[in-house]
């Protein structure tokens, strides 16, 4: 767990140790970083945890979301404008380059930057001086650029919608940071930090079950998903949280969603039968409890809802046992 002033960042699988130490020394340099994740997997924290471990730490960090800003208000929100350099423009405005001098920014959803601004932007990154919209004179910027991204970049770049100029200049160092369902040690820590955030009064336990089914689940919104099913869950909890106490949307998909990841041949295979398509489920589900336990053959039993005996005899039976 790394906590930084106000905000923390729970990191305790080897993967996001390992990323962290990486995040650890960007931050130290003033290169441009641009954080490459699906929904909810934290890139606007790690994007403040960044700003925050790096020398501009006491100054302004302001986050600019791409996607909710209409475009023809996007070059004098982010580079400001002069009185009178557009109907409506009735005073001078800085624009958020500038409020963000000596800190950093944020561009979130990057990959929604406009083609026809990105030239200006550019400049501005590679010139380190912009230009108002209706202003003749260049004012020298000192900002720390990190942008954020749901998608990989270099797709957009292959079909003409993103600069590759571009790219490359704010991809100097990219941070991938991985979904929830590759990082499940995490899971345990991340729900203790939600609950102790959302019921501080109050020691809300998960049972082991429970725990395990959070574990097993997908998470398609990531952790977003998952604080938004703890604080509902917390709200109701009692004392511990079983697995009758969860959302019908985990404990309903589990199972179905570890058979088909299980195998993608007997649930669509026609022509096999009835025993070997069971022992086509059976087998490949204990070859992903092995892969979600790291091998460890107790707790892949009791990722399987199985006791050691029977499990045992289950990898006697499909030659596993070696
Ligand atoms: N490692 C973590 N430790 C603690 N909280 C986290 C962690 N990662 C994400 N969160 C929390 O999960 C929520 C979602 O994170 P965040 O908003 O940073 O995701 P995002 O990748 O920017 O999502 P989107 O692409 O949808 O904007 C936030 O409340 C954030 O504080
Ligand atoms: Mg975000």
């Amino acid at each position: 767990m790394v906590p930084t002033s106000s905000l923390t960042l729970i990191a305790q699988s080897t993967m996001m140790r390992e990323l962290l130490k990486h995040v650890d020394i960007a931050a130290l340099s003033d290169f441009s970083v641009l954080l490459v994740g699906e929904t909810g997997v934290g890139k606007e924290l790690f994007a403040e945890y960044l700003h925050h471990k790096s020398i501009r730490e006491s100054s302004p960090f302001v986050k600019v979301g791409l996607a909710s800003l209409p475009a023809e208000l996007l070059e004098s929100e982010l580079f400001g404008h002069e009185k009178g350099s557009y109907t409506g423009a009735d005073s001078e405005k800085k624009g958020l380059f500038e409020l963000a001098e000596g800190g950093s920014i944020l561009l979130d959803d990057i990959d929604d930057f406009p083609i026809h601004l990105q030239s200006k932007l550019l400049r501005v990154l590679e010139s380190r001086e912009l230009m108002r919209v209706g202003g003749t004179v260049p004012i020298p910027i000192n900002v720390r650029v990190i942008c954020a991204s749901k998608i990989d970049l270099i797709t957009l770049v292959d079909k003409n919608l993103f600069r590759s100029d571009l790219y490359y200049r704010i991809n100097v160092v990219p941070i991938h940071i991985p979904p929830l369902r590759s990082r499940r040690d995490d899971i345990p820590l991340l729900i203790r930090h939600f609950l102790n955030r959302f019921v501080p009064d109050r020691l809300v336990e998960v049972t082991a079950e429970a725990m395990r089914i959070l574990q097993a689940y997908e998470w398609p919104g990531n952790i977003r998903e998952l604080r938004n099913v703890v604080q509902r869950m917390a709200i109701f909890a009692d004392g511990a949280i079983s697995p009758g106490d969860l959302p019908s949307e985990i404990t309903s998909s589990s199972s179905l969603d570890s058979m088909h990841k299980a195998c993608n041949r007997c649930v669509v295979d026609e022509n096999m039968s009835f025993e070997d398509v069971m022992n086509c489920l059976e087998l490949n589900l204990i070859k992903q409890a092995l892969v979600q336990s790291a091998g460890n053959k107790t707790q892949a039993a009791k990722i399987l809802d199985l006791s050691s005996s029977t499990f045992r005899d289950k990898l006697k039976k499909h030659h596993l046992d070696g």
